[in-house]
């Protein structure tokens, strides 16, 4: 195609979609994502990015833009966004200082090592993964108010005034969203017993206004954090999960505390990478690979050439295999984390691997105790005018969780419980495999693959970035930070590249389909790699920022879901 008519196509694309919604000071250029002077959040959806920016503008800093944007997701996407869910939180103040923040669910006081087995000692299925008994006790509140309390500068009904506004007029579903809906339906009535909200043959365009949700808010703006925990929303909420058969209790929400955690930092090149510690495993898979990874010439390679993929691929394997076995809450087990993120360590990891053919499963493997983690989660970033940056990964565990929604409050619950190693030995639907330091055990943390990450590049802020995707998240945000650091991407292609993803078991690499060249494939399997496309349709839905030479921030707004990067 004639390249003035390339560009005239291209530009013309970039102003009718709304991939990209800009507020001032804004620029768009064909390779780049949205570029703003001052500050930016990139969110799952658009109302969302719009409510954080709109913070930052009243005055407000990341940590207030994190407490509306993560409530206003709540709203307008409860696929993932959430109050009956958790998350993670790192970040990186003006001055430097980098911090996390875990409010993960925990399990209930009356939760037990074998609760989803039966008498025979097999998994009871679906137990753990719908209805009532699959709850953790939900983080959200008490992680996005410590966050704001300890760093945040504006009033709490300020920040919550605009996402109360969202939930009483209402937001408009988008395509993806109904397609989402639709394919639900069916399980949000039989989980429920009755229609919800969501029930209504929802097409793209129509406005969903859920008042429940409001009021809810509204008590929370007025009584602040233990209106969730211990106040009227906390009985509402106690009061109908043990209608429907939960063993949550009035003690385990008022027991809950979010905890602040010191972050996995390591260095890269030129790059200082500071991601989530256990609970999560994304932060020290992330140190793993990343450190195995670094002696090989990547950039020499090319993008998404053989021998990256190669080299990529073996790293992952070995620290899957080691998150397997080593990784679960800090609190309940001792993780030996020097080690695992040693250099001698980690050399010693990759002294099997060889061009000329894969290294089997069994020559690395580890623990055989099998969890599963869904796809489902959302990340966002901000990055404020003040300087601080944070990085935002939240989620209800699968897609709108258990699928139990209270009515009366206006929000899902989620499944989180099925983060834990329920049963040793089993690969389960995903195959991604767990062991003891996962188990069930009361007030304990599930493991996750959350990996919320700050990049620093020279001492100064570089990049924010994290994704959904369940276990193939940390391997995500590693092909989103290589492809910008590697690869010389913009922040936008970073996100949109094709990615691949490979976790020890199952013994594959798993593919984004009709993304990779046949060739290549062909290749690879004649090496002793199993290629799956089928797996996952898509491989994360990555959001970023990305702070360039000259001070400005380019957002990366993942093409795959409806995540919409604003600013100014
Ligand atoms: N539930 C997904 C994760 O925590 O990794």
């Amino acid at each position: 195609m004639n390249r003035f008519l390339t560009l005239f196509i291209a530009i013309l694309i970039s102003f009718t979609s709304c991939k990209n919604e800009t507020t001032t000071s804004t620029s768009v250029s064909i390779n780049r994502g949205v570029i703003t002077e001052k500050a930016m959040v990139v969110s799952a959806r658009v109302e969302a990015s719009n409510i954080g920016v709109e913070i930052l503008k009243q005055g407000g800093n990341a940590f207030d833009a994190m407490m509306a944007t993560e409530m206003a997701l709540a709203v307008a996407y409860p696929y993932a966004g959430n109050l009956g869910g958790g998350g993670f939180l790192v970040y990186r103040l003006a001055d430097g200082s980098k911090g996390a923040l875990d409010y993960r669910e925990k399990a209930p006081l009356a939760s037990s090592k074998d609760m989803y087995l039966d008498k025979n000692g097999n998994i009871i299925k679906d137990k753990s993964t719908v209805g009532p008994m699959a709850v953790g006790i939900p983080g959200t509140i008490a992680g996005v108010f410590k966050a704001q309390k300890r760093f945040g500068k504006l009033d709490i009904a300020a920040i919550l005034k605009p996402v109360i506004e969202l939930a009483e007029k209402g937001y408009n579903i988008t395509k993806k969203q109904e397609v989402r809906i639709a394919e639900y339906d069916s399980i949000f009535k039989a989980v429920n017993g009755k229609e919800i909200l969501y029930n209504k043959n929802l097409k793209a365009g129509n406005t969903i206004i859920n008042t429940s949700l409001a009021e809810t808010l509204k008590r929370i703006s007025n009584n602040g954090r233990d209106e969730f925990y211990k106040g009227e929303t906390a009985k509402k909420l106690v009061t109908y999960l043990q209608s429907r058969g939960s063993i949550i209790t009035l003690e385990d929400l008022a027991k809950y505390e979010a905890k602040w955690r010191d972050p996995i930092s390591f260095q890269y090149d030129d790059l200082t990478i500071t991601s989530m510690s256990p609970p999560s495993s994304g932060g020290i898979c992330l140190n793993q690979i990343m450190t195995m990874i670094e002696p090989f010439d990547l950039k020499g390679f090319g993008h998404n050439s053989l021998k990256t993929i190669q080299v990529v691929v073996e790293a992952e394997k070995r620290a899957y295999a080691d998150r397997s076995f080593y990784l679960g809450d800090p609190d309940f087990v001792v993780i030996p984390v020097e080690t695992l993120i040693s250099d001698i360590y980690l050399t010693e990891r990759m002294q099997g691997f060889t061009y000329q053919n894969a290294t089997s499963v069994e020559d690395i493997s580890h623990g055989k105790i099998v969890s599963y983690e869904s796809d489902e989660t959302t990340h966002y970033s901000i990055v404020d005018p003040f300087g601080n940056a944070i990085a935002v990964t939240t989620t209800l565990n699968g897609g709108y969780g258990s699928k139990l929604y209270v009515e009366e409050l206006g929000f899902f619950l989620n499944n989180e419980m099925d983060d834990f190693s329920s049963k040793p030995g089993e690969p389960n639907y995903y195959g991604l495999i767990g062991a003891e330091a996962n188990s069930i055990a009361p007030e304990k943390r599930m493991l996750s693959s959350m990996t919320p990450t700050i990049v620093e590049k020279n001492g100064k802020f570089y990049m924010s970035v994290g994704t959904p995707g369940g276990s193939t998240i940390i391997t995500s945000v590693l092909q989103t930070i290589l492809n910008v650091h590697e690869f010389e991407l913009t922040m936008q292609e970073a996100v949109n590249a094709p990615r691949f993803h490979n976790q020890w078991l199952p013994d594959e690499i798993r593919m984004e389909p009709n993304s990779f060249d046949k060739n290549l494939k062909n290749q690879l399997e004649a090496l002793g790699y199993t290629i799956n496309e089928s797996r996952s349709p898509i491989i994360g839905i990555v959001d970023g920022i990305l702070m360039l030479e000259d001070g400005t921030l380019e957002g990366g707004a993942d093409k795959r879901g409806d995540d919409t990067a604003v600013g100014f």
